[in-house]
């Protein structure tokens, strides 16, 4: 793995000539082309909010990849929102850029994007679970079995939405709220869609091996339709674990953004002031997990050329 990553070039943004310029989200510049959008996942990862450096060089390539291998697995459950994934296929404008794009951008119908994250959860982990033990057994209005421990198993999986806020800092909120937001009917078809999406991928990933902890999905309306947006099931918006190594109450093996968490957090960073740079070890420790998770999901290695 060191031996292809190390070679790779960081895309930390990239500025397309010729282009308006873009908007850009903690990890993705997005390019607004009228109808469609050029969405461009770059090598930035994010943490507690903040975005970190340095960047991950390939992280965006894995994200993008392992978004098309996931939305290809849940047609039949749901539209998405891509209209070309290989760069050949893209408008004229960006052909100049075909280098910087290839591999980590996707063409995509701009969507009117639903306000709310539609999160799936098996297991007890992250914001549930400093919920569960503030709340004395509660996550999003949820009532949850007593004792319950970090990394357990729920009795069922559940739909925790949260709010999609501008400034990044999310808040989970119980499903009147979201009922509140978008009314009955919309908020039932979220839920469900949000956790067949999830059972899908938890099947998928215990067959390779991995626990599918929690997730987190992106909708949005195209022409009146529900369309799957963003990112599906990637290391930055879900937690996988070693299916093999999960013991409850203790840290699980994970391969996502836990182990830069982690790092953070014995570091002492408050969260709140300029994060601590990444060593070396750290940004190819990270690169490594969303690989490796890459892989094992996929069945391939991702195409980081
Ligand atoms: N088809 C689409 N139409 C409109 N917006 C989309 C579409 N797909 C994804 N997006 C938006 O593009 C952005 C992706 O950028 P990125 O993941 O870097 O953002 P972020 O920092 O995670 O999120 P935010 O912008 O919400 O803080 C998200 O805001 C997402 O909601
Ligand atoms: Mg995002």
């Amino acid at each position: 793995m060191s031996q292809a990553t190390s070679t790779i070039d960081t895309v930390w943004q990239t500025d397309l000539g010729g282009l308006p310029a873009p908007k850009r989200g903690k990890v993705r510049d997005i390019y607004d082309l009228g109808e469609h959008l050029a969405i461009v996942a770059c090598d930035r990862i994010s943490a507690y909010d903040h975005v970190l450096q340095p960047g991950i060089p390939g992280k965006g390539k894995i994200l993008n990849q392992l978004t098309n291998f996931w939305f290809e697995q849940m047609t039949d459950l749901v539209p998405n929102h891509l209209v070309a994934t290989d760069v050949a296929d893209f408008p004229k404008a960006l052909q100049p850029h075909a280098d910087v794009l290839r591999g980590r951008t996707a063409l995509v119908h701009k969507a009117s994007v639903v306000p709310f994250e539609c999160v799936a959860r098996g297991f007890l982990a992250g914001s549930a679970f400093r919920e569960y033990k503030r709340t004395g057994g509660r996550a999003c209005g949820i009532d949850l079995p007593e004792g319950l421990v970090r990394a357990s198993r729920l009795p069922e999986p559940i739909y925790t939405p949260a709010t999609k806020a501008e400034d990044g800092h999310d808040e989970n909120i119980d499903y009147p709220t979201l009922v509140e937001g978008v009314g009955e009917e919309m908020a039932a078809r979220l839920r469900d869609l949000t956790l067949a999406l999830y059972g899908r991928g938890v099947a998928h990933a215990e067959k390779q091996g991995l626990l599918l902890a929690d997730t987190k999905f992106e909708f949005g309306t195209v022409n009146g339709e529900l369309v799957l947006i963003d990112e599906v099931l990637t290391p930055d918006s879900s937690r996988y674990w070693e299916a093999d190594a999960w013991t409850p109450g203790t840290e699980p093996v994970s391969f996502d953004k836990q182990y830069v968490r982690n790092w953070l957090d014995a570091e002492g960073w408050d969260h709140e002031t300029a994060p601590p740079e990444l060593p070396a070890d750290v940004v190819e420790g990270t690169l490594s997990r969303y690989a490796q998770a890459f892989e094992r999901i996929a069945g391939h290695a991702p195409d980081l050329s």
